[in-house]
């Protein structure tokens, strides 16, 4: 448990669980400790029957700036992965229940990535969607490779995900990534209220109708699966850790 992730029940809207990336200091960047919070706080929803929706919100001015780049050069220099982000992937991937997010400000890497997995996005107009993988000599992760091309066309998600062209919310929206564009004052209850719309409907209705339009995840979990591969391995590369050095060391 962190306190970087703070797990919530507005009162406002029942049946409604928050998780919250609260790192403002690092820009909401994603730690071990932070994915497994996510993970055990996503599983347990999924299984308490009063919560019917997961919400994902960040900070004023900051969804998040993805993975922890110095958890990166961690795993740079010591080899080793860690399951934390793969298992919070996989669960994100294998929930039952609507997934809405709202973003203000940045949402870089998994800060993008993560709304592929999401049913509807409220982002503001301030917002920037980016995914410097590659050029931090990384691979798209997520199932992104997959997802992205689905949504927006092979040509929009190579200039994403491969050019590491940012898009603005209206862009984002446009391509298919979001649904709404709002003022940064707005996104908070837009998101709560758009969550709190989809608790109201019959769960079991609500879930089949998900689950038709999502169809089986297990494309999708191969993908995670092998995009994880390819990361591990760059991971480990000359171009990575000279990548991530450079970040630590401005
Ligand atoms: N991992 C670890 N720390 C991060 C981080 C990340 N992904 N993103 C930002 N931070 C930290 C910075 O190191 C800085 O810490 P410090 O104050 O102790 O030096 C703090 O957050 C504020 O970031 P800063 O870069 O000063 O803010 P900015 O507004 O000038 O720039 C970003 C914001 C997000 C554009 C910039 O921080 C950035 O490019 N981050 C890396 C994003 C990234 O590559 N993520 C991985 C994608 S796979």
């Amino acid at each position: 448990m962190t306190d970087h992730i703070l797990i919530e029940r507005p009162e406002t809207a029942p049946h409604i669980q928050v998780i919250r990336f609260n790192r403002p200091e690092k820009k909401n960047a994603i730690t071990r400790a932070m994915y497994q919070t996510m993970t055990d706080a996503l599983k347990a929803a999924e299984e308490a029957p009063d919560i019917r929706v997961h919400v994902f919100l960040g900070t004023e001015g900051c969804f998040s700036a993805g993975n922890d780049l110095a958890d990166f050069l961690a795993f740079a220099m010591s080899g080793n992965m860690g399951r934390e982000v793969i298992d919070f992937l996989v669960a994100l991937a294998r929930t039952k229940k609507p997934v809405v997010s709202g973003v203000d400000g940045l949402a870089i890497g998994i800060g993008t990535t993560i709304h592929l997995h999401c049913d509807l996005t409220v982002a503001s107009d301030r917002s920037l969607f980016k995914t410097p993988f590659v050029d931090l000599a990384l691979v798209p992760e997520a199932a992104s490779s997959l997802l992205a091309p689905r949504v927006m066309g092979h040509q929009r998600a190579f200039a994403l995900l491969a050019l590491g062209e940012g898009l603005s919310a209206a862009e984002a929206r446009d391509a298919g990534l979001i649904w709404k564009v709002a003022a940064p004052e707005a996104v908070e209850a837009e998101t709560l209220s758009l969550a709190a719309k989809l608790a109201a409907k019959p769960p079991e209705a609500l879930r089949i109708a998900r689950d038709l339009m999502r169809g089986s995840p297990d494309a999708v979990l191969a993908r995670i699966q092998e995009e994880a591969e390819y990361f591990a391995a760059q991971l480990k590369s000359a171009e990575a850790r000279a990548a991530f050095e450079a970040f630590m060391k401005r």
